[in-house]
This record gives C-alpha cells, structure tokens and sequence, in this order.
C-alpha cells in the first residue's frame, strides 16, 4: 500500500504535484476563472468582510501564515494569523464582518475546533480548510473548502499542506474578484502560474537525489540546523525546521532571516547548518538581495550553507556550500516549490538516523486534545 516507496511520507512527497492538481480541479477556469460556488458563503457576505483571523496548529498554522501574505496583498483585507491555542485565551475583536479561517487537515484538532467555537459565538464568519469530508471542524462552520490530499497517513504532513496553500490562495483571488479588486496584470499573472504549479513540484521531485545525498552526508550527525527567510520564505523556515524536529530529533529552527542580528545569530557557529530560502530575484522590492546579506553574515561565522534559489539566479552561487535549485516561481507562489527539498531533507536525514519516518515519537496524526 505504500506504492513501492520505504514510506508513506516519501509516497505522499511523490503525490504532491496530483495534490496541487486536484485542489485547484473545477475551481480555477482554463479562461482563469476562480469558481468557488461550493463555497456556501454569498457574495455579499464576502463583500462585508472587514478583518480575518486566519486559526490553526502546526504545519497547517504555516499554511495560514503564507495565505497572509496573499490575503492582505491581494485584496487589502487585514488579515492576521494565530496559533489556535493562543487565539482563544487572549479576548480577540471579532464581529459579524469578521471572517475566520479554521486551517485543519485532520478536521479535529481540538484547539482549532474550540478556537472556531469561540470565534462562533462572538458572531463571525467561519469559513474551514479542511481536508476530511465530513470531520467536526467543517461541520460546525458556516463553509468549507476542501483540500483534495486524499489521506494523509504519515504523521508529519506533507500533502495537505501543499494543498492548504492551493486552496488559501484559491480563497484570497475569489476574495479579490467578488470585492472588485483591480485585477491587474500582477493578479493574472500568479492566474496563470497557479496552473502551472503542479508541473513544478513534479519538476522538483525530479531533482531530489542530490539532497538526499546531502541529507545523508552533511545532516545526519548535526546537534542543530537553522532555517532562514523572509516574506512567505519565512513560513516556509518553520516548516523546514517543524519537520526536522519532528521527524529527525534534531534542534531545529526557523527564523525571519531579518532577526537573525538580533540574536539568532548567537546560535552559529561551524557546526550549524543553515538552510536559507531564497526569494525569487524578479520579486518585488529587495527582498533577494536582503537574503543574500543574511547568507553572507552567517557564513562569515563559519556556517556551512543549504540554499534554496530559483534556477537561473548566479548571484547566490557563491555563498552557497550546497545549492538547490527550483523552478522561477512568483514570489507569493514559491512555497510550494521550496517546501518540497525541505520535506525531502528532513524525511531522508531520518531515515538515515534509522528512525521511523511515518511514526514519530510522541507524536499523533490528529491532536484531539487540548
Ligand atoms: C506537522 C503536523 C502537525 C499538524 C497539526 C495540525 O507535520 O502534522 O503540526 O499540522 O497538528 O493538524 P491539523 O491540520 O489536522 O489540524
């Protein structure tokens, strides 16, 4: 049942361009319309919208960080994401035209489910990513939009977040459209790239012998790894540093790579690895630039360098000790191509410690209590 793989978790990696697919199936138009009708939240429910809470755990909260970053610049929403558990402790403002998005692969996730219920009775809106038909978080929202990942067996999530982040941005461009947002040229153009993702992870998958070489090699013994990035590269360090916690037992985490010097920093040494996240150098302002900075400032404290850029960007080649190359993305689009060396490097370091990959220690596929 594992399909010929070692792993469920390696088998659900390999299924994620299908993931990227069958989420954006019947929902994105080949002539790029968004047709989310299934959606059961009216236009003018959508238009009333003031604010929204993004609520979730783990690597669905990652999710729900990268979704912000196209709410906010696509439709001018504030929008705000918090870990479910804290959400519900510190008296948030909600109201009526307050919309709450319930990020779970699992359905239920207690934190997220009570997050949602307190959200509920101050009289939001709540609209469920979920990625199982029929679970609790779903059925106590107003709507839903499902993920299509099939089930996800491996303990460490892989699949679903990929398509968590397909269905956020499907959110966010119907959002824009119902609300009038000027579609410009930038807006038609992530459109078309939506489309072409699912042959960009499946050009990624591709290209992952090299890192499993690294992984084995370089990764395999380190105490500690850090992971670095700005913009949506940020969330995409904490999944990389979630997974190798999680999965490999190593000190992991991910930092704002603009924090670093005030006092991250301190952490490294020549025995740190650094994995840093690259944004694409065609992006907006000087975001590529800023990291490539970063890079030389950990280097310079003699750490040794996994970096993750797009294909065809020279500058980075110097400062890197070990480089991964991904296809040119758009920057808000990027995550699902630079998560995927990130699942494939923790997955590989942990096997190769003899570890079980789909079954980590202590760990649960569905959190049902608080
Ligand atoms: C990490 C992981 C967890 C889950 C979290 C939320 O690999 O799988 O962090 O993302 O427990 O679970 P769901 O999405 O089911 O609410």
């Amino acid at each position: 049942e594992k399909g010929g793989y070692d792993w469920f978790m390696l088998k659900e990696i390999a299924e994620q361009p299908a993931v990227v697919a069958d989420t954006l199936r019947g929902r994105l138009t080949d002539t790029g319309q968004i047709v989310l009708d299934e959606v059961r939240l009216s236009d003018q429910d959508l238009r009333d919208v003031t604010k929204i809470f993004i609520i979730a755990c783990g690597t669905s909260a990652y999710a729900g960080m990268i979704a912000k970053y196209a709410i906010e610049h696509w439709t001018r929403i504030p929008c705000e994401v918090e870990l479910a558990s804290e959400f519900r402790y510190r008296d948030p403002v909600l109201d009526r035209s307050t919309l709450v998005i319930a990020i779970s692969q699992s359905g239920e996730t207690m934190d997220t489910l009570m997050a949602l219920r307190h959200a509920k009775d101050q009289h939001a809106r709540i609209l469920a990513i979920c990625n199982t038909i029929g679970s609790t978080i779903p059925r106590e929202s107003d709507a839903v939009l499902y993920t299509r990942a099939g089930v996800e067996i491996a303990v460490a999530s892989t699949k679903a977040f990929l398509a968590q982040i397909v269905a956020c941005y499907l959110i966010a461009l119907h959002l824009a459209s119902v609300r009038g947002v000027k579609w410009g040229d930038e807006v038609s153009l992530i459109v078309n790239q939506l489309r072409e993702m699912p042959g960009k992870v499946d050009q990624v998958l591709d290209t992952m012998q090299p890192v499993r070489d690294l992984a084995r090699e370089h990764l395999s013994d380190a105490r500690q790894v850090l992971f670095i990035g700005r913009h949506v590269g940020f969330p995409v360090a904490l999944e990389g540093a979630l997974k190798l916690k999680e999965l490999a037992y190593i000190n992991a985490e991910g930092f704002a790579a603009g924090e670093l010097k005030h006092g991250p920093i301190a952490l490294i040494g020549q025995d740190t690895p650094v994995v840093a996240i690259v944004p694409s150098p065609a992006g907006r302002d000087s975001l590529h630039g800023k990291v490539i900075s970063n890079i030389q400032e950990v280097r310079a404290r003699g750490a040794k360098t996994i970096v993750i850029a797009e294909e065809g960007d020279e500058a980075v080649v110097p400062f890197a000790d070990h480089l991964v190359r991904v296809p040119r993305t758009p920057t808000l689009l990027a995550p699902l191509v630079t998560t995927v060396p990130l699942q494939v490097l923790a997955c590989e370091v942990a096997a190769s410690k003899g570890l079980d990959v789909d079954q980590p220690r202590n760990l649960a596929k569905s959190v049902t209590v608080e």
